[in-house]
C-alpha cells in the first residue's frame, strides 16, 4: 500500500518452475514467478490496481478477487477474458467494513481447474482503517494451503476421469508453497493466523497439536467475539478461518495437521484415511510461559433485515459409465450444466433473500457465490436442524451430502455474477449459474 492508500501491481501469470521434490523440477503456472502468488495486504478505503499480465501461452485466463466486494466488470468473470498475450487493469476501491481474508484466483471458462492446480493463486488480505481489535503482538500470518500431485519425475499428470468426478487433489499439501515447512516461535504468545483452504477439491480439518485455539474470523473478517477451546476447524475448499492459537511452551514442537475428513468418495483412489502432517511449529523460550489474554469482543456484525424471497439451489449429477473416455459425468445445479450467457437467476439489489441450497447426492459441495459476503442461517440434516451457532460473514459455505442450508443473502452492487460449487472440477463441469443482481 502507497502512502496515499493505493495499492498498484503487476501480476504476470506465466509458465514457471518450482522444487516441491528436492532436487527435481515441476513445471507451473506462477504469477511473477511465484506460487501462491504475492499476498496483498491493503486497507479499507484503498484504491486497487492491479494489472494481469496473461503470458500463458494458449489460454484465457481472468483475475478473480474472491469474496472481495468488487463491481461486477472487474471481478474477473469467464465472461470478461484475458486472450493470451493481452494485458488488463483491474480498478476497485475497498469499502469500508471490508476488512477480512480474500483470495485472488483465475476464473476462465473452462481452464480455472486446470490453472488453479497448476498453481495461480494468492492471498489478498484488507486490513481495517481504524484500530484492529486484535493486538499488533499477535502478529498476523497467513497460511495459504494448496496441493499438487505429482508423477514419479515431478511433473503434473493430467486430470483423470477420477480427478474430474471428486476433485483433483494432490498427495503434496503445500503451506505458503512450501512442503511441510517449519516456523519457529517464542512461548508466552498468542498468535494470529489466517488460514485459507486454496486447494481444488481437498477438504482440510485443521488441528494444532490438540492446543485449544480461538476461533476469530470467516471468509469476510472477524467474528463479533472469540470462539474459544477450538481442536479443529474444518475448511471446504475456497473457504477461510482466522484463529489465535496460544503456545505456552508446554510443547516444544507442534505439528499442525489436517485430520481425515469423508467428504464422500466415487470410484477408486479414495485419500488416505490418516491425518496429513501439514507443517511444524517449534516452540522456544521458557516453558509454562503465561499468555496475553483474548480480546473479548472484536466487531459488531448487522444483520440482513427481513426478507420474503426465498430461492432454492438443488445439486444433482449425471454419471454414465462407457463412452469414449470410459466415463462421462456433469454436475448440476437444478437440473443445469453452466451455460455461457444464460441468467439463471435474477436479484433486487439491496433486497435480502433466503437461499436454500439443498444437497441431495453422496459427496459434499462447498457452495460459493461472488460479489459480497452472506450469513449462514441454519443447516438441517434427516430433518434435524440447527441454528448458525455466531453470526459470521461468508462467501462460500460447505453443504455436506443429504444437508440443506439455509443463507441470507444480498448483493450490494448491479451486473452478472457466478455462483458454484467451489470443487473446481464440478464448477467445470457445469455446477456452476449467473446470477444477474439489478
Ligand atoms: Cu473462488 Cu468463482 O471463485
Ligand atoms: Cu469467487
Ligand atoms: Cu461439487
Amino acid at each position: 500500500t502507497g502512502a496515499n492508500g493505493e495499492l498498484v501491481a503487476e501480476l504476470r501469470a506465466s509458465p514457471a518452475s518450482a522444487e516441491i521434490v528436492r532436487g527435481m523440477k515441476t513445471p507451473i503456472l506462477a504469477y511473477n514467478g511465484m506460487s501462491p502468488g504475492p499476498c496483498f495486504v491493503a486497507r479499507e478505503g484503498d484504491l486497487v490496481r492491479i494489472t494481469l499480465v496473461n503470458a500463458i501461452p494458449g489460454q484465457e485466463s481472468t483475475i478473480h478477487w474472491h469474496g472481495m466486494p468488487v463491481p461486477a466488470e472487474q471481478d474477473g468473470n469467464p465472461m470478461n477474458p484475458v486472450t493470451s498475450g493481452e494485458r488488463r487493469t483491474y480498478e476497485f476501491r475497498l469499502p469500508e467494513g471490508s476488512a477480512g481474508s480474500y483470495w485472488y484466483h483465475p476464473h476462465p471458462h473452462k481452464f480455472t481447474a486446470e490453472q488453479v492446480y497448476r498453481g495461480l493463486a494468492g492471498a489478498f488480505i484488507v486490513k481495517p482503517r481504524g484500530e484492529d481489535p486484535v493486538p499488533a503482538a499477535f502478529g498476523d500470518t497467513p497460511l495459504f494451503f494448496t496441493d499438487m500431485r505429482l508423477a514419479s519425475d515431478a511433473t503434473m499428470p493430467a486430470s483423470t476421469p477420477v480427478d474430474l468426478m471428486n476433485g483433483r487433489q494432490g498427495d503434496f499439501v503445500l503451506v505458503n508453497g512450501a512442503y511441510k515447512p517449519e516456523l519457529s516461535l517464542e512461548a508466552g504468545t498468542r498468535r494470529r493466523f489466517r488460514l485459507y483452504n486454496a486447494l481444488n477439491a481437498g477438504y482440510l480439518r485443521i488441528s494444532f497439536g490438540g492446543i485449544k485455539f480461538a476461533l476469530i474470523g470467516s471468509d469476510g473478517g472477524l467474528l463479533e467475539a472469540p470462539v474459544a477451546d477450538m481442536t479443529e476447524v474444518l475448511l471446504a475448499p475456497a473457504e477461510r478461518a482466522e484463529v489465535l492459537v496460544p503456545f505456552d511452551g508446554s510443547q516444544r514442537s507442534v505439528t499442525v495437521q489436517s485430520l481425515t475428513y469423508d467428504r464422500g468418495w466415487m470410484g477408486p483412489g479414495a485419500p488416505s484415511a490418516a491425518a496429513v502432517d501439514l507443517m511444524t511449529i517449534s516452540v522456544t523460550g521458557s516453558a509454562a510461559a503465561s499468555i496475553p489474554p483474548l480480546p473479548s469482543k472484536l466487531r459488531a456484525i448487522a444483520d440482513l433485515g427481513a426478507s420474503t424471497i426465498t430461492k432454492r439451489f438443488v445439486f444433482g449429477e449425471t454419471i454414465k459409465m462407457g463412452g469414449p473416455g470410459g466415463m462421462s459425468m456433469t454436475f448440476l445445479i437444478n437440473g443445469k450444466v453452466f451455460e455461457p450467457g444464460r441468467i439463471d437467476e435474477t436479484m433486487k439489489v439491496g433486497q435480502p433473500e433466503i437461499w436454500e441450497i439443498v444437497n441431495p447426492t453422496d459427496m459434499d459441495h462447498p457452495f460459493h457465490i461472488h460479489g459480497t459476503q452472506f450469513q449462514v442461517i441454519d443447516t438441517e440434516k434427516s430433518g434435524t436442524r440447527v441454528a448458525a451457532p455466531f453470526k459470521a460473514w461468508k462467501d462460500t459455505v460447505n453443504v455436506a451430502s443429504k444437508e440443506t442450508v439455509r443463507i441470507k443473502i444480498v448483493q450490494d452492487m448491479p451486473g452478472d455474477r457466478m455462483y458454484h460449487c467451489h470443487i473446481l472440477e464440478h464448477e467445470h463441469l457445469g455446477m456452476m449459474g449467473t446470477l444477474r443482481a439489478g
